[in-house]
């Protein structure tokens, strides 16, 4: 199914906000293509600002310090693939100390806030889709189209253990039960952009919902937005 956008100057964008391993990286990228949309995929940069924390040895309750590092982050995306200076760390980023590390920077709102006009900068024509915690609410409030995508701890639990062990990272289902579990609470109950559901936001459970089922129910909605 292909539903391609037609010549405009303007950005339609869709933000698909979701706890992690919800499927929302995957989902997100695939409607992208299918739209012919740019993608943002906003985890992947407090991932970065992690592994640049865990790197330099920066401790991360030093608030500037790592503000500072989001701040002149050497990063640039490629093909598909995600390069700190000249260091393609597409697959390094997605481990779990890093992700843990990721959701401790999302709670500094001095990060937030440089990592801002970085994620802004994202929206061109002919459109954007912005995967995230807070696209919805925060960065993209005035997004066209919103979806907050969940998905039951253990279907994600099952999730990121397949995804971590094809990726060749070492996974234990019950340790990831209990990281998916700390990190939504951190998510979830940081005082600054927490992870919800934006108001006008479209509910999307993928429990039992394969990829391409909800990738389907997202372009369906697109497509009654577009007309
Ligand atoms: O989506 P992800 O698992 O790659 O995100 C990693 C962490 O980054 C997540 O636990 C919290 C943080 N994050 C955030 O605070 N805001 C976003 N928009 C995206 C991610």
């Amino acid at each position: 199914m292909s539903i391609l956008p037609s010549q405009s100057t303007t950005a339609f964008v869709i933000t698909i906000d979701g706890p992690t391993a919800s499927g929302k990286g995957t989902v997100a990228q695939i409607v992208a293509e299918r739209l012919g949309f740019h993608y943002l995929d906003s985890g992947a940069l407090y991932r970065l600002v992690a592994l640049s924390v865990l790197r330099s040895g920066t401790s991360i309750e030093d608030e500037a310090a790592v503000a500072k590092l989001a701040k002149t982050l050497p990063c640039h995306f490629e093909n598909g693939r995600i390069f700190l200076a000249d260091d393609d760390v597409t697959d390094t980023i997605r481990a779990e100390n890093v992700g843990n590390m990721a959701s401790r920077v999302g709670a500094l709102p001095a990060a937030r806030a440089t990592l801002f006009s970085l994620q802004t900068g994202f929206k061109r024509p002919p459109g954007l889709v912005a995967d995230g915690r807070d696209m919805g609410t925060v960065i993209f409030p005035d997004a066209e189209l919103k979806v907050f995508l969940t998905a039951s701890v253990e279907a994600r639990a099952q999730r990121r253990y397949k995804q971590l062990i094809e990726k060749g990272f070492p996974a234990k289902i019950s340790d990831l039960r209990q990281d998916l579990h700390e990190r939504d609470q951190r998510d979830t109950f940081r005082s600054i952009a927490p992870l919800a559901p934006a108001a006008d936001a479209k509910p999307l459970d993928t429990t039992h919902l394969g990829i391409e089922e909800a990738v389907s129910q997202i372009l369906e909605w697109y497509a009654a937005k577009k007309h």
